[in-house]
């Protein structure tokens, strides 16, 4: 059965999303936090250039039902692209757009940004890839372990993705992209500081802490047993759940000069302090430098 989610715009309006059962869902605590960045991201990038919004050019690789994408065209985004690998994750996105009265400029199949539109550049690239590592349970339908499988750490996708993307991004324009502290964080943060030092920050809206799995179920043992091949970050709460966080990440082609990057692990100041697990996991990390700079 469908189910909508609805998603509160900066400028006051309400878009709704319809979610497919075999489809990664319009999903409130990645989709909607891409989608919010990227308006942000939108308006830094006008404000600085002292161009309109319409003057813009955006893309939503790996769009699945398009939270971003519809998102931006519906701000005012001059040309919007929605692509994905998935035929139904494109008709998903197609009749997303659709019900929000949203004309998307071009919805293709693609791979990653390997797309034959490959002259034009972006001024914004906005991307929830796959980031869940290969331990999810093959149960579920092939469309869902499409839409979540991001190799052996969860980041393959996303290292192909700061591969490419250089040069489909115009001069100061920005990549914003999903990355899940269930995923191996620490190699994607070399990576970003090897290739992109001084151009990536994370955004200071995030993290943001979600519950993530039910700590009772079977298919979570990997996230404690020391199994995965790297160390994902989760604490265990009395709701019986385990938690995780996820940052938006940017990573700009110029307009970035030096200013914070690294992944917080937490902004929430007191409420750490109350959580004696999440204290000690956050003074392992920290040591470790994973604080902002
Ligand atoms: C985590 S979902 C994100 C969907 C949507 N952007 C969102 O935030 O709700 C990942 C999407 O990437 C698509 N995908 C997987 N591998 C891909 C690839 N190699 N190239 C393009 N899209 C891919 C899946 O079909 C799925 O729709």
């Amino acid at each position: 059965m469908a189910v909508e989610t609805r998603h509160l715009t900066m400028s006051g309006s309400v878009l709704r999303f319809m979610n497919q059962d075999h489809l990664f869902p319009v999903y409130q605590f990645q989709s909607l936090l891409l989608a919010t960045a990227s308006e942000l991201a939108a308006t830094m990038i006008v404000a600085e250039r002292g161009a309109n919004i319409a003057d813009l050019k955006a893309w939503e690789p790996c769009c699945g039902g398009g939270p971003a994408a519809v998102t931006l065209k519906h701000l005012g985004v001059g040309y919007v692209q929605a692509t994905d690998i998935s035929d139904e994750s494109i008709a998903a996105c197609r009749a997303n757009a659709a019900a929000n009265a949203v004309s998307l400029d071009r919805i293709a199949v693609a791979d990653l940004l390997a797309d034959s539109d490959q002259d034009r550049r972006y001024d914004l690239i906005c991307c929830n890839p796959p980031c869940a590592p290969d331990v999810s349970s093959n149960s579920e339908p092939a469309s869902l372990l499409t839409a979540v499988r991001g190799g052996d750490k969860g980041i393959e996708l996303t290292l192909r993705l700061l591969d490419q993307v250089g040069p489909r991004l115009t001069p100061g324009g920005s990549l914003v992209f999903v990355a899940v502290s269930t995923s191996d964080i620490a190699s994607l943060r070399q990576r970003l500081d090897e290739d992109f030092h001084g151009q990536w920050r994370t955004f200071p809206t995030t993290p943001v802490a979600a519950p993530y799995r039910s700590a009772e179920d079977e298919a979570s043992r990997w996230l404690t047993d020391g199994t995965a091949a790297f160390e994902p970050i989760v604490w265990r709460r009395k709701d019986g759940w385990y938690w995780r966080l996820t940052w938006i990440v940017e990573v700009s082609n110029g307009r970035l000069s030096g200013t914070g990057s690294g992944f917080a692990l937490c902004p929430y100041g007191l409420e750490v302090d109350r959580d004696r697990d999440l204290s000690l996991m956050i003074s392992k990390f920290s040591s470790d430098g994973f604080w902002l700079r």
